[in-house]
């Protein structure tokens, strides 16, 4: 690759983060404070739902979801293997069962009915992870899954439309990352967001030691009459920061994504060496990534290279590695097939006019 290559992913930085940014780091308080209240505030309003609770990263936002689903040693939660090693590693870190599911291959979302096969009375969570933005059908989830909670992994898929509604709204709890890469980036962190104000209250003692930090007694190193552990997974005021100054831009930027995807989808609708994913009405997807099938990934990959573009498959199914070996099985087509054939350009908002058109000529030169 040269130094033109065409980058998968761009840390999206606002030049307004400075000033504010600045201002923080002087002030004496860095950590939890007015800052993360306000971004906590904005947040509620980019998505539409007052229960938002921030935190460290969108790992942290998995483990207080498993937490607050009461998911403990010997349960069993259903999952997707396609997906980041963070969406499934809580679960283990629980001392809960695996329970691989199946995906759809035309979009590399969990497949409802493959839960429903899954489920016993040991299902005691399912998770469900929007692929590359693209948001699982959460209600048909819910027809097969009863009062069972369901955690949606929407770190891809800040922003995402499900029904009319923006991805927050619909599942039990939802995981949103703000790593270096995502469309919303705080440098690290993450938000978990709930459906009440009981589970948020529950979120905030858990997100730090137990103990509300806006209600602390008066000296702040002595807390009295905590009831419960917490962990320290809480965000501060330096990555609230630069969340609060990104936020403005983010709708930009998922139109930016989403204007490459559709050009995209324009470009290769009738290709026969690239597979387009299934999109159904009533979804919007983020496009964190743009994926689609080829035949050869490998080949794909080193030609797109060999041109100056990035394309990668991103995750690796999670249930080849040694680590989750006890719940392996054979029985899941969908996922043999998506992880085979899957690939993603690059769609965000750095990638120009110039830039998308000319890998659109080199997919539709792909032999
Ligand atoms: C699907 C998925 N879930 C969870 C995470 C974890 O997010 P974080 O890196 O903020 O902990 C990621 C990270 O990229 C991810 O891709």
């Amino acid at each position: 690759m040269t130094d033109k290559t065409i980058p998968l992913f761009k840390v999206f930085m606002a030049d307004s983060v400075i000033g504010p940014l600045k201002e923080v780091l002087f002030s004496g308080f860095i950590t939890q404070g007015p800052k993360v209240d306000e971004f906590e505030k904005k947040l509620s309003e980019f998505i539409g739902n007052t229960h938002v609770v921030t935190v460290n990263s969108g790992t942290s936002a998995l483990h207080l979801a498993l937490d607050l689903a009461e998911v403990g040693p010997g349960d069993e939660v259903v999952t997707t293997p396609m997906t980041c090693t963070a969406t499934n590693w809580p679960i283990l870190a629980h001392g809960a069962r695996i329970v691989w599911a199946d995906v759809d291959p035309d979009t590399g979302n969990i497949d409802p009915l493959s839960i429903k096969k899954r489920l016993t009375k040991k299902t005691k969570a399912i998770m469900a992870v929007d692929w590359g933005g693209y948001p699982c059908d959460i209600d048909r989830i819910r027809f097969y899954a009863g009062k069972i909670p369901i955690i949606e992994d929407a770190a891809h898929a800040f922003g995402a439309m499900y029904k009319g509604n923006k991805v927050g709204n619909t599942a039990d709890f939802t995981c949103f990352s703000f790593q270096a890469i995502k469309h919303l980036t705080t440098a690290d962190g993450g938000a978990l967001v709930v459906r009440n104000s009981t589970h948020q209250k529950k979120a905030v003692l858990l997100r730090y030691f137990g103990i509300d930090r806006k209600k602390r007694s008066k000296d702040y190193r002595i807390e009295k009459d905590i009831c419960d552990w917490g962990y320290k997974f809480h965000m501060n005021d330096v990555n609230a920061t630069i969340g609060i100054e990104n936020l403005k831009h983010t709708s930009e930027i998922l139109q930016k994504h989403r204007n490459n995807a559709k050009y995209y989808i324009r470009q290769f609708k009738n290709l026969g060496n690239v597979t387009l994913m299934r999109e159904d009405e009533g979804y919007l997807s983020s496009y964190w990534l743009f994926t689609m099938k080829v035949k050869n990934v490998t080949k794909f990959m080193d030609y797109m290279k060999s041109n100056s573009v990035m394309a990668s498959q991103v995750h690796r199914r999670n249930d080849t590695h040694p680590v989750t070996r006890a719940f392996r099985r054979n029985d899941i087509p969908g996922v043999e097939e998506f992880s085979r054939h899957m690939v993603c350009i690059p769609v965000g908002w750095w990638v120009s006019k110039t830039d998308r058109e000319y890998i659109a000529k080199l997919v539709k030169n792909y032999q």
